[in-house]
């Protein structure tokens, strides 16, 4: 794939926004860092940021949305979020609250979480882009895993170039630094320190914030987060009596990640499939997943499923 780099002018927007409603990936400005941007409601578009970044595990990732309304609609609202997103928003802050059951987002953009990250970008480009593609942008950093976050279009060229369809072309970031997370589940806790500084936050709070201990700021590292209640069992090729099986291409379920043995689908349909798995009540059984490209995140996320409860 050849990408594109896009001016950010009224035509450009809506190559962008054409784009990324066909679920493909498009590197966007913001205020902290160039954003890799793919339709939040779409697996696959999700599954592919994954794939494109190389990630080796599913992070849950930030939703991007235009207007306090747009994320509303996606999470549940309190006086707390919305005297920071009066006070910040749009700028680099990101709120994690409580998703709605009706939110209509892909499982994966959550890494199954109950809970959603949202946040307003300031950037002009990026507020033209999610008004124009008229869906929730998900957006980590436009950079392969492991790699620093890019704050200009050629940095997102040198990393992803030939993996996204396209990158606007808006110049250099302001900020330079992500946006600082917020958690706002529980007691208002720093999740992540980033472009916005905790005086500011706290003056708004008018208390100090809860600093996150270990794991709780990386909630796809906890080992048995994804845990279901039932054990599972990796790497089979049928069921056992009583079991209900998750199939992979060849090996056929009752449930399947991918009928059609494809990682991108396998890995868009996860968190779905092992919730219903999950609602059976019945231990689990999964096909074995190639160890390759996105199937290394998909056995990463199977493994913690299936490890000891602590
Ligand atoms: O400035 C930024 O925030 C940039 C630009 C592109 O907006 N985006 C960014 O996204 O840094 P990303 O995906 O690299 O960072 C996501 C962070 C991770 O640390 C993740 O653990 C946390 O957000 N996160 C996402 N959803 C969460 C949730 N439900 N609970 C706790 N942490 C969450
Ligand atoms: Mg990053």
């Amino acid at each position: 794939m050849e990408t594109l780099q896009l001016a950010p002018e009224s035509r450009g927007i809506e190559t962008a926004a054409e784009l990324l409603r066909a679920g493909q990936l498009v590197a966007l400005p913001t205020e902290t860092v160039y954003g890799l941007g793919g339709d939040a409601t779409n697996g696959r578009a999700v599954a592919g940021i994954f794939a494109a970044k190389g990630r080796p595990s599913f992070n849950p990732l930030i939703v991007h949305v235009a207007d306090v309304a747009a994320a509303q609609a996606l999470a549940q609202w309190s006086e707390t979020a919305d005297a920071l997103a009066e006070a910040f928003w749009p700028g680099p802050l990101t709120l994690v609250l409580p998703a709605r059951e009706d939110a209509a987002l892909s499982d994966l953009v959550r890494a199954g979480l109950p809970s959603v990250a949202i946040r307003v970008p300031a950037h002009p480009v990026a507020q033209a882009l999610l008004r124009a593609a008229r869906c929730p942008i998900a957006a980590p950093s436009a950079n392969p895993s492991g790699q620093i976050s890019p704050t200009r279009p050629e940095h997102v060229l040198a990393g992803l170039s030939g993996a996204i369809a396209a990158v606007m072309d808006a110049g250099p970031c302001a900020v330079g630094l992500e946006s600082t997370i917020v958690g706002l589940a529980g007691p208002p806790t720093l999740l992540r320190p980033g472009g916005l500084s905790l005086d500011r936050i706290e003056q708004v709070l008018g208390t100090p914030l809860t600093a996150a201990g270990e794991g709780i700021s990386a909630p796809g590292q906890l080992t048995s987060h994804y845990a279901p209640d039932a054990p599972l069992r990796l790497a089979a090729t049928k069921a056992d009596a009583g079991e209900v099986m998750i199939g992979f291409g060849r090996v056929a379920g009752t449930l399947t990640l991918s009928a059609a043995g494809d990682l991108t689908e396998a890995a868009a349909n996860l968190f779905s499939v092992l919730h219903s798995a999950n609602a059976t009540g019945r231990p689990i059984a999964v096909a074995p997943i190639p160890e390759t490209g996105l199937g290394i995140a998909i056995n990463d996320r199977l493994r913690r499923a299936a490890a000891p409860r602590p």
